[in-house]
């Protein structure tokens, strides 16, 4: 007996799935609650972790105002980078260890979530660098046990990071982006709060919406979570455990309110009635793929940032060349869907109704429809036109496929397996849509 046929008990497989759900809260205003909250978790002496220009907007303001209010002592670190590397964990590492801190607070996107999660990680349970981090780069080590509580409270609604067990970071080193990626960091509380996403620039709202959506549908077409070996003892069960009822459940809706918000959000930025359900997509599509896993496109994406040329997105920082998260990941989408949409045709099908394209009577293939309709999406919002868009050509593709091969954990979630040819053909089809 199976929920849906995806999910037919396979030889060796797992017939158990997990539902683990960072508490989180919801609502305009409900970052002014961020101080009675760190009380009640027994915060005396907290950080607040953010970027320099996330530090000078309202959020960071309120939730310092509220920390105080509740007698809490507040020390700001604001040197967090946008997309970290290890030397800037490293620096956000020291200023943890040194300030002995039995809290922490994050506000800011996935940069400063993640940074902070890093830094109460490693001030906690302190290690060599590379003992949390995941293999083949690092050790992948448990934590050993609970972190100081820490409440991450998003001003961007793609990464979703308030709700997982992954922090992301660029090892500069083997120009690769790589992370930590175990329950043990998730926060304890995250609070998404609206109203945070009135300053966020339109190419960025674009990059965090494309992102959820990839987010969704990744999670729904990966390797149904009766098809991963079970573990050998219950602790050993991935985070990644596979597509399973319920990550398709919450994936399904942010699906739908990407399709009916994210364009005209883009459009009209003047109007916060699109933010909102955004951002409930964002944190919907979080708990999916926390529970679910990505796979080929968030795969591939850590070679395309890694590998960066001379590319800057407008709406971020042009100090550094950089291809942000969002642009990195969806770049790739299209052109695995294509190559997915075989594996598990009615998966694919799924996505692209929820996303709100025709699909009765249309003479495409499943993965072809997903794909075409995410195309649309991309040229409406100012996307990039594939890896052309973000510097890359033909002679690019065998570095950017070596450089992907190694991430396993999300290669191996995809629903079949995939070759290192495969791999090379996806890159090769997301060149240009255009
Ligand atoms: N932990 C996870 O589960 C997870 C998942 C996906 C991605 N990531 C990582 O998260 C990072 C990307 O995070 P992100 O997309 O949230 O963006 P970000 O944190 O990198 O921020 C992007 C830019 O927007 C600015 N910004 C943020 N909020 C703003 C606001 N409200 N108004 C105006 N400007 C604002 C920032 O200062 C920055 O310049 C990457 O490093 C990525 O690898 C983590
Ligand atoms: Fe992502």
């Amino acid at each position: 007996m199976a929920l849906t046929p995806y999910f037919e008990p396979r030889e060796g497989g797992d017939l158990t799935f997990v539902v683990e759900a960072t508490r989180e809260k919801f609502g305009i205003g409900a970052l002014h609650e961020a101080g009675a909250d760190a009380k009640a978790l027994g915060m005396t002496r907290a950080a607040l972790f953010t970027d320099p220009r996330v530090a000078k907007l309202e959020p960071v303001a309120i939730v310092k105002r509220s920390l105080e209010a509740q007698g809490i002592d507040v020390a700001v670190y604001d040197e967090v980078t946008v997309e970290p590397t290890d030397a800037s964990f490293k620096k956000a590492i020291a200023f943890a260890t040194e300030g002995k801190f039995d809290g922490y607070v994050s506000v800011g996107g996935g940069s400063v979530m993640d940074t902070c999660k890093a830094a109460d990680l490693y001030a906690s349970w302190p290690d060599d660098f590379l003992a949390y981090v995941n293999p083949p780069i690092g050790g992948g080590k448990l934590v050993p046990g609970p972190l100081k509580p820490h409440i991450a409270c998003p001003t961007t609604f793609g990464t979703a990071s308030e709700c997982t067990g992954i922090a992301i970071f660029d090892f500069q080193e083997m120009n690769a982006k790589t992370g930590i990626s175990t329950a043990g960091i998730k926060p304890s509380l995250g609070i998404c709060d609206p109203s945070c996403l009135a300053t966020l620039p339109p190419t960025v709202l674009a990059a965090n919406g494309l992102d959820v959506f990839s987010h969704a549908v990744e999670s729904l077409t990966a390797r149904p979570y009766t098809a991963r070996p079970a573990p050998g003892e219950p602790r050993l069960r991935p985070l990644s455990q596979g597509a399973n009822p319920y990550s398709d459940l919450n994936c399904l809706e942010a699906i739908r309110l990407i399709g009916e918000n994210l364009v005209a959000a883009v459009r009209d930025p003047g109007d916060m009635r699109y933010r909102e359900p955004l951002m409930f997509a964002g944190m919907l599509a979080g708990i999916g793929f926390g529970n679910a896993g990505c796979n080929l496109p968030h795969g591939m994406s850590y070679a395309v940032a890694g590998l960066v040329k001379d590319f800057r997105a407008p709406g971020w920082p042009q100090d550094e060349p950089m291809v942000p998260h969002g642009y990195a990941v969806i770049v790739n989408s299209p052109s695995v869907f294509r190559f997915t949409g075989a594996m598990c045709p009615e998966r694919h099908l799924m996505a692209a109704k929820a996303l709100g394209a025709e699909t009765e009577g249309v003479n495409k293939e499943p993965g072809d429809i997903l794909a075409d309709a995410v195309i649309e999406i991309m040229r409406a919002t100012g996307m990039p036109n594939g890896l052309s868009g973000v510097g890359y050509d033909e002679r690019d593709i065998p570095a950017l496929t070596d450089k992907a091969w190694p991430q396993k954990r999300l290669i191996d979630n995809a629903p079949a397996p995939i070759g290192k040819d495969d791999l090379e053909r996806m890159f090769r089809g997301a060149l240009r849509y255009w």
